[in-house]
């Protein structure tokens, strides 16, 4: 790494102590560690995951920086702070949120997000900005973690949200990443090819938890990996359910037990269709035999046909025949 790069670097690391150790072990604290009590994080996992707090202060972290021999230019390169417009002086970028590092694929950190506690005007998570260290359409979420254990269970789990990549490990979870967000590139594509050829997609159970699992699953299967679909519950995401239903049942019943990518579509397509109505079912058939074209192999077209027959009431022989028109 470039000189810059390693200076970038040494701010995060003085300041992801300094969050952490102000979640930990001070008066300002308590509040945000009563917040990630309440969530169902123990001390273990704060210290496993190196979650802090920052200050609502106006410069705590900028003072900091600066008494370490840093520069508010170059802080200011790193993300952590930002230069008042005026030219007099900086303050921290992140002002009284739960910090979560972000940490490049060798386990140094390079870039934050930050959580409010309560509801206010702002959004829920506020990351780092793109610097010449952190690229978001790059990182993979606890993805030095997870090389080992990825590796010995030959597939990696796949979430939206780096909370559910904690909660998960509470079910002993622990080759599973996260994008930040619901968007996947192909830079983050590379990255799990290296590693596993089968992925487990469990995105939330939500509008954007179903397109996003969607999307994530045919890119990954356009690129040759084996893809299959964890599916939560309507309106619950993984770490919503894990303190819901506990870690056991979720490692046994929803990450045990994913769904192929062709009943992932049926589901896909039934969801927000009633069967009542004679356009959505015709639509459904259609959706279904789209995704069975070219890409099943007889005995799965076999099994999906006469699954939609049974839950559509259309005889096999009609499905078949619209299928081989759709060849
Ligand atoms: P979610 O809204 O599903 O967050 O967004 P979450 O993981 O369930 O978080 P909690 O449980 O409410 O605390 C998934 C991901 O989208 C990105 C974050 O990376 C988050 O992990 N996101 C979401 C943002 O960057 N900004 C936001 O305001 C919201
Ligand atoms: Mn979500
Ligand atoms: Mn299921
Ligand atoms: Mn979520
Ligand atoms: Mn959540």
């Amino acid at each position: 790494a470039s000189k810059e790069a390693d200076r970038l670097i040494e701010m995060h690391k003085i300041a992801s102590n300094f969050y952490h150790h102000l979640l930990l072990n001070t008066v300002e604290g308590e509040n945000a560690l009563s917040y990630l009590k309440k969530r169902g994080f123990s001390r273990d996992l704060i210290e496993k995951y190196g979650i802090g707090w920052s200050l609502p202060n106006w410069d705590s972290l900028s003072l900091l920086l600066q008494r370490n021999g840093f520069g508010l230019e170059e802080a200011e390169k790193a993300g952590l702070v930002i230069l008042r417009e005026n030219g007099d002086g900086a303050f921290d970028r992140f002002r009284g949120r739960v910090m979560f590092p972000l940490h490049d694929d060798h386990g140094k950190v390079i870039g934050f997000s930050g959580r409010i506690i309560d509801d206010q005007d702002e959004p829920k998570y506020l990351n780092s900005p793109e610097t010449p260290i952190f690229n978001k359409g790059k990182l993979l979420y606890n993805l030095h973690r997870a090389r080992v254990p990825i590796r010995k269970n030959g597939k990696i789990i796949l979430f939206e949200g780096f909370m559910d990549v904690i909660a998960a490990s509470k079910s002993g979870i622990e080759h599973a990443v996260a994008t930040m967000g619901t968007s996947l590139t192909p830079a983050h594509i590379g990255k799990i090819k290296r590693l596993a050829n089968h992925v487990v997609v469990s995105t939330d159970g939500d509008s954007a938890g179903w397109e996003a699992a969607k999307r994530y699953s045919e890119m990954l299967k356009n690129e040759g990996l084996q893809t299959d679909i964890a599916v939560l519950p309507e309106g619950l995401d993984p770490d919503e359910y894990i303190n819901k239903f506990g870690p056991e049942d979720f490692a046994e019943k929803i990450i045990g037990k994913p769904h192929s990518f062709l009943a992932f579509i049926m589901m896909y397509a039934r969801r927000n269709k009633n069967f009542k109505f004679e356009n959505d079912l015709l639509q459904y058939i259609h959706e279904v035999l789209e995704h069975l074209v070219g890409q099943s192999s007889p005995v799965e077209r076999d099994l999906y046909i006469r699954q939609l027959s049974e839950e559509t009431k259309i005889s096999e022989e009609a499905i078949l025949q619209q299928f081989r028109k759709m060849e």
